[in-house]
């Protein structure tokens, strides 16, 4: 009886959904129907179109007509049919608005940086994806914003990418698995998301005029297929263009990317708005399926309806924009009438940071237990580095947040009782506070921050130092953000005076028989190699968000236990990525627009193919400081083989046992890499297929880790066949914690080629390109 009366509520439910959404489609259509073709560009275009706009300005919206200052951008109001203004905001690591509003003066909008998104992936954990999600959803909703910017899942196709520590790895499934989870936690409280920048949007260097030439397999298979896994997986409300050229078409104004594969081919039902400023021929854009311009500038006044009137855009064209828009618009807290409360709960969303956090940061090396620390009171740290002060928490441009306070590796560690010695504090502080002061201002508040040089020590300061310590901690730091790639020297290499110090603190340490750890406070990832044999232990603790300083600390005593796990690749040389050769690519001669952060007209051919991060270094035996997938954790996992079975249409059902077979209480990655057989296709090495971030395991205890794959999960694409394709033959699924240590395998072999999927033949590069194989190399 009860089961029944459930039954009927479910299915009353799910029709009250299916009535809401026919009414949002039909509520659309009359509104359409309504419209003015004057109101109808209205609904395309951004409402700064309406604001006096300077270059190099920052362009936040400000109090003027606007309700949440500093968000990127908002929607125009229609008065006459009460449509509400509908408010973007970014970013990536937390709701980026200004803490201040001139009307209400002693209140404050501070939102909660989270860790960027480099450490988000390390956790490979989705499910805390969701909960950032639901947390970023929140206070979002409760500050005044419908749609926020954010997720970001570029590829890292190259470390100097400036804006790497926004994205969220080398890898497309880690990346649309991540995205996707993020996506089902935000919407999930009827906020918007914004994927971006979709696509092929992997360095910053010209970012506005480069055209990046891609072939049509790594296209598929490494720039689109994170997408495709989060439209497909999440449904977004939203889809932000890139500014970059695809194979010599704008993102912004390209069919086949908006179009013929985003919604035609993964049905994608939202709308698509372009990065800010993008592109360039507005009618082209519109007819492409980029629905909205962002943020909206004077010269778009007319345009459309201009547009409209000469041909070069039809009436249907244009409708079919404003549509897309209004569908989504009607699900927005403005357009429901929503009233933000102002004070969201900042607590709930700071627990989530830290928990995360810690999850994220990623143990490199631990040499005869150097950590965790001890806490007794014999123990005195001494703290090196400008960053075990001052602690980056996250990067810059609209990948900022503007954070009420972020916490510091020395507050973190104060907060634990732990001895910190006063001589190298109160040393750094003085230091920091000169060396600061003498900085020129920064020219624009949007550009990336200046680290500051290293402060010196002698080898007999040093060794003072060593003598009274037990144990010396050295953080490095590193900072990147919008407009800029970072630099192959002092910047992906360690400085001269990092390596000095580096070595003389190890030196010190070690001539007492003391030991040295090195954190890494970065957002994209640094030389390791050459130094790494001088540290007893070392952790990546990425920009941890505003908790940084705290969970890095409660790694360092071990009332945490690291379980993050590398999204990319630690070369051993810059050189070493294919990519290198030709990053950021080359300007172009017939250039007609002056250079500027938008940049010069030029392109860079994407030669590695299919062959980025772990594809390349794995394939071609290139070795590695540290691999894909790879961290440590305080105790030690077994992981062993389950049940394994596979159907003709080629689905795979996997499980296997994991066991902390050590005496701490942690969590571990199981990752699944599947080798494919070559026949008409060369495939890499492995790919990661799945993974699964296990719960928390007591010393002894197991879980048992189920995965299921479809023929889609681990197909490969063929350009000549416009298909995703099996091969036949022998197929291997490698079951481990990392790339390179794998605990076991399974076997299985397919007969006949399948055609999993048949797509549109599109984005073909305009000109022959050569591109890495196994055979050219
Ligand atoms: C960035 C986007 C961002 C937008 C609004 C652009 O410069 O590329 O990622 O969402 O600005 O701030």
């Amino acid at each position: 009886m009860k089961f029944l009366h459930k039954k009927k509520q479910f299915f009353a439910l799910l029709l009250l959904l299916f009535v809401k959404s026919l009414y949002a489609q039909q509520t659309s259509e009359i509104l359409l129907s309504k419209l003015s073709l004057e109101e109808k560009e209205r609904i395309v275009i951004g409402s700064e179109m309406e604001i006096p706009w300077s270059e190099g300005g920052d362009t936040g919206v400000g109090e003027v007509g606007g309700n949440v200052p500093g968000a990127a951008g908002k929607s125009l109001a229609n008065e006459r049919l009460n449509l509400p203004v509908v408010i973007f905001a970014d970013g990536p690591a937390g709701v980026r608005i200004n803490p201040h509003r001139a009307s209400v003066p002693d209140k404050t909008f501070y939102a909660t940086a989270f860790p960027v998104a480099s450490l988000l992936a390390s956790t490979f954990n989705t499910e805390l994806m969701r909960q950032v999600g639901k947390a970023f959803a929140h206070e979002a909703k409760e500050y005044g914003v419908d749609i926020l910017l954010a997720p970001a899942l570029n590829i890292h196709r190259n470390p100097l990418g400036g804006r790497n520590f926004e994205y969220y790895s080398e890898d497309p499934l880690l990346s649309g698995k991540m995205a996707s989870a993020f996506t089902n936690g935000v919407q999930s409280l009827g906020i918007g998301v914004s994927v971006k920048h979709y696509a092929v949007n992997n360095q910053e260097t010209n970012r506005s005029r480069i055209n990046a030439i891609v072939d049509e397999r790594a296209l598929r298979e490494i720039y689109l297929k994170g997408f495709e896994i989060t439209v497909k997986e999440s449904k977004p409300w939203t889809v932000m263009s890139a500014y970059n050229k695809v194979n010599g078409v704008y993102a912004s104004e390209s069919y086949d990317l908006l179009t013929t594969i985003l919604r035609e081919e993964w049905g994608f039902k939202g709308f698509v708005m372009t990065d800010w400023f993008a592109g360039e021929n507005v009618p082209q854009q519109l007819k492409a399926g980029n629905d909205l311009l962002m943020p909206g500038t004077p010269n778009h006044k007319n345009m459309i309806v201009n547009a409209v009137k000469k041909g070069l855009l039809t009436e249907k064209e244009l409708d079919r924009n404003v549509k897309s828009i209004l569908d989504i618009y009607q699900k927005t807290p403005s357009f429901l009438g929503y009233k933000p409360s102002g004070t969201p709960d900042l607590k709930a969303s700071q627990k989530i940071a830290k928990e995360t956090a810690t999850e994220g940061m990623v143990l490199l090396k631990n040499d005869e237990n150097t950590l965790p620390l001890t806490i007794n009171k014999s123990q005195k740290l001494a703290l090196f580095g400008v960053a075990s002060y001052e602690t980056i928490a996250v990067g810059t441009g609209s990948g900022n947040v503007n954070m009420a306070y972020s916490t510091s590796l020395l507050e973190g560690l104060e907060k634990k009782n732990l001895f910190i010695d006063n001589s190298v504090k109160e040393g750094y502080v003085e230091y920091i506070e000169k060396t600061k002061a003498a900085l020129p201002p920064k020219a624009w508040s949007f550009g990336p921050d200046k680290i500051l040089p290293e402060k010196k020590w002698t080898s007999e300061e040093l060794d003072v130092i060593a003598q009274k310590t037990s144990m010396g901690i050295f953080t490095v730091n590193r900072t990147s953000g919008e407009f800029y790639d970072r630099q192959q020297g002092y910047d992906f290499y360690l400085s001269k005076e990092e390596q000095t110090l580096l070595k003389k603190i190890s030196e010190a340490y070690h001539k007492h028989h003391k030991k040295m750890v090195v954190v890494l406070n970065i957002g994209g990832v640094i030389e390791t190699n050459s130094w790494k044999k001088d540290a007893d232990a070392i952790l990546l603790m990425w920009q941890g968000g505003q908790e940084g300083g705290n969970a890095v600390a409660d790694i360092l005593v071990g009332e945490r236990n690291p379980s993050g796990k590398l999204p990319m690749t630690f070369p051993i040389q810059y050189m070493d990525h294919y990519s290198s050769i030709n990053f950021p690519g080359k300007e172009l001669v017939d250039n007609p627009y002056p250079s500027g952060t938008v940049g010069v007209k030029s392109e860079v051919i994407y030669e590695e193919g299919i062959y980025v991060g772990y594809r390349y270094f794995n394939t071609f035996n290139v070795p590695v400081s540290y691999p894909f997938g790879f961290g440590l954790s305080y105790t030690d996992f077994e992981i062993s083989k389950g049940d394994f079975k596979t159907t003709k249409d080629g689905k795979l059902e996997l499980s296997c046992w994991v066991k902390n077979i050590g005496n701490k209480a942690g969590k571990e990655v199981v990752q699944f890499y599947i080798s494919s057989p070559e026949v008409e296709l060369e495939k890499p090495t492995k790919e990661l297929r799945a993974f699964v971030k296990t719960k928390q395991l007591k010393p002894g205890e197991k879980q048992e880790v189920k995965v299921i794959l479809n023929a889609t999960d681990y197909a490969s694409f063929s350009p000549k066949r416009s298909a995703w394709i099996l091969e036949s033959g022998i197929y291997n699924i490698e079951v481990g914690n990392s790339i390179d240590h794998i605990f076991f395998k399974e076997t299985f072999k397919r007969n006949e080629l399948l055609e999993v999927l048949k797509t549109t033949k599109s984005l073909v590069p305009k000109r022959e390109i050569s591109v890495l194989t196994k055979k050219s190399k």
